[in-house]
């Protein structure tokens, strides 16, 4: 019987489909990420492993599962956790979850937006603390998109949505910067590609969706920051070191930014106090895809990938390094 391991517990129907496919199903029942030598050991012989982004996938690790893996299939779009090459060494497919949590994740860096530049986390405090006493003309006053400029590093599926939502329904400008040119979202939305330092001079909002890699590695840094706006609202939902924290942080304690609404963190789990401190920042804890329709969703791509790789088909949602 093939066996998969399960790293974490994770909603259904993925669960279920493994389990039909007639497949041994072991589950992770520790209520945290297993360290690596647990997984190390948890993993051995195992045929398939069904990861997630907190699990580091390492040569190492690769190495304990033994000759039967075919495939460690990640329960995100991101896979900056896996080591592809040592993968690709050993003939093991690696897949991810794309397009499931597109509108999620957009949407999620919505609220992001649309939370600082309202205030509406502190608002939600000042209600709660009894302060609210009158109407008044200069109380919590914000900013409105409508006829702002958003710059987006990064347009792919999520940085598209994101595009989309901003130019079709807020009727804001939209700036953008990727390798490439998305002539489609250009033509149907009127976006525009420019390079990172006109975007960040340029842009009253500026929200990342680009992937971890070695290039956008403090993409963002002292001197993306020092190039923004005063007005500026600054956006990331994609992976915590793609932003230089300590820059994050300069430019939120200086006022050089307006504020900052980040979902993802340099050192995630940890979370440096300076960061709790600083004034003009909402964070929520790397729940950007974190819809019912979206982990569902996950959950049956990533079982589906683990069901055609063991089956001796091609993975669905193969991921190669860039
Ligand atoms: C979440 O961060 C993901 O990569 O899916
Ligand atoms: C991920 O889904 C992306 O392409 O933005």
């Amino acid at each position: 019987m093939k066996k998969v391991y399960v790293t974490r517990p994770i909603p259904e129907p993925g669960i279920s489909l493994l389990k039909e496919a007639g497949y041994e199903v072991e589950i992770n029942t520790e209520d945290r990420v297993l360290t690596a030598d647990e997984l190390k050991s948890k993993i051995v012989g195992a045929d398939a492993i069904l990861s997630l982004l907190t699990d580091k996938i390492t040569p190492e690790v690769l190495e304990s599962a033994g000759n039967n893996l075919k495939i460690v299939a990640n329960y995100a779009v991101g896979f900056d956790n896996i080591d592809l090459e040592a993968a690709a060494t050993k003939n093991v497919a690696v897949t991810n979850t794309p397009g499931v949590l597109t509108e999620a994740v957009a949407e999620h860096s919505l609220a992001l937006i649309m939370a600082v530049a309202r205030k509406i986390v502190e608002a939600d405090k000042y209600v709660r603390d009894g302060k609210y006493k009158q109407w008044e003309p200069g109380l919590l006053v914000g900013e409105e998109m409508f006829g702002k400029t958003i710059g987006i590093v990064g347009m792919g599926r999520i940085g598209s949505y994101l595009a989309k939502i901003c130019a079709a329904g807020l009727e804001m400008k939209v700036l953008y910067q990727d390798m490439m040119r998305n002539d489609l979202m250009e033509g149907e939305f009127g976006i525009q590609k420019v390079e990172l330092d006109q975007l960040v001079r340029e842009s009253d909002i500026i929200s990342v969706h680009t992937p971890l890699t070695d290039e956008t590695k403090h993409l963002i840094d002292e001197e993306e920051f020092a190039a923004m706006k005063p007005n500026a609202i600054f956006i990331n939902t994609s992976r915590g070191p793609v932003v230089s924290e300590a820059a994050l942080i300069n430019a939120l304690k200086s006022g050089k930014i307006a504020g900052a609404g980040i979902d993802v963190f340099e050192f995630e789990p940890e979370i440096s106090l300076e960061l709790m401190s600083v004034p003009n920042l909402v964070m929520t804890p790397h729940i950007a895809s974190a819809t019912t329709k979206a982990r569902q969703s996950m959950s049956e791509i990533a079982a589906k990938n683990i069901i055609a790789v063991l089956s001796g088909e091609p993975a669905l949602n193969q991921v190669v390094k860039k």
